[in-house]
């Protein structure tokens, strides 16, 4: 049995922490739930770390769908959660109940998230009444960069505060489950998450939120260059990669890879009697 809505709802009542952290593969998405993490966000990040796009934009709903199952198959009791791409559910709530519904039947999620604030409350109750489960996202919301004018902090003044509380309470009437908090001050934060009775989970956005999300290249250091202030590196696994392929590659060139015993044999016989026949060619 998956992890439910209402189990994420019961954390927050309880005040137990939520950890959650992006999965875009099968493989990935086997290790994440291995090491107990009841939360996976196929984060439409991909377009950068998996697909090498400059931005989430160029995502579609195509390639989130596709990466999207290969998680679906990697989990048995983890709630996956479909990032919305850009596009795909702006311009109207129907077209968005339509492409979160592929979301859940054709990629086996358990729920979407989008993002924005009070403008999206009309399609996030359209959502919801179609049985499927929306998670919020303010604060930074990376589809906007090209409005925002790059990665800022938002929220650091008390007007923009006050409006994020208000797109976080709206979000929670509308029948959101959850709330994503990207790049919002910790305090500001904080007063999200007690004023709400749905769980925040923050990204760059402090310790008081109920929950937190991480993206997996950032947390094991696969895109070297790229280290945000918020992200934890718990492994190096770049450079143990890098270092791994060089020595197989010189490996490979002093020819000492493969071994005898990291190859197939022939039986002696059946050596033999090739010797013998091509001998008598
Ligand atoms: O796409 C993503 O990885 C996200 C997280 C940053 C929350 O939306």
């Amino acid at each position: 049995m998956r992890v439910t809505i209402r189990d994420l709802k019961r954390m927050k009542s309880r005040g137990e922490r939520v950890p959650m952290l992006t999965a875009y593969d099968y493989t990935s998405a086997l290790l994440v739930e291995a090491a107990g993490v009841p939360l996976i966000l196929v984060g439409d990040s991909l377009g950068q770390w998996v697909l090498g796009y400059g931005t989430t934009l160029p995502v579609t709903m195509d390639d989130m769908v596709h990466h999207v199952k290969a998680v679906v198959r990697g989990t048995e009791t983890a709630h996956v959660v479909a990032d919305m791409p850009f596009m795909s559910y702006q311009a109207e709530p129907a077209e968005a109940v339509r492409n979160a519904g592929r979301m859940l039947q054709e990629g086996g999620a358990q729920s979407v998230k989008l993002e924005g604030g009070v403008s999206l409350v009309e399609t996030v109750g359209r959502l919801v009444t179609a049985g499927i489960p929306v998670m919020g996202h303010i604060g930074f919301t990376p589809q906007s960069y090209n409005q925002i004018g790059g990665y800022r902090v938002q929220g650091r003044f008390p007007k923009a505060a006050a409006s994020l509380i208000d797109d976080a309470v709206a979000l929670e009437s509308a029948g959101c489950y959850a709330v994503v908090l990207e790049m919002v001050p910790a305090q500001l934060a904080s007063l999200i998450t007690e004023r709400l009775s749905i769980p925040t989970i923050g990204i760059a956005s402090g310790v008081h939120c109920d929950g937190q999300v991480q993206v997996f290249h950032d947390m094991f250091g696969l895109i070297e260059d790229f280290v945000p202030k918020h992200a934890r590196r718990y492994a190096d696994l770049g450079a143990i990669i890098k270092s791994a392929v060089s020595e197989y590659a010189a490996d490979v060139r002093s020819a000492s890879y493969p071994s005898d015993e990291e190859s197939h044999q022939m039986k002696p016989e059946a050596l033999e009697k090739l010797t013998a026949d091509l001998a008598g060619l």
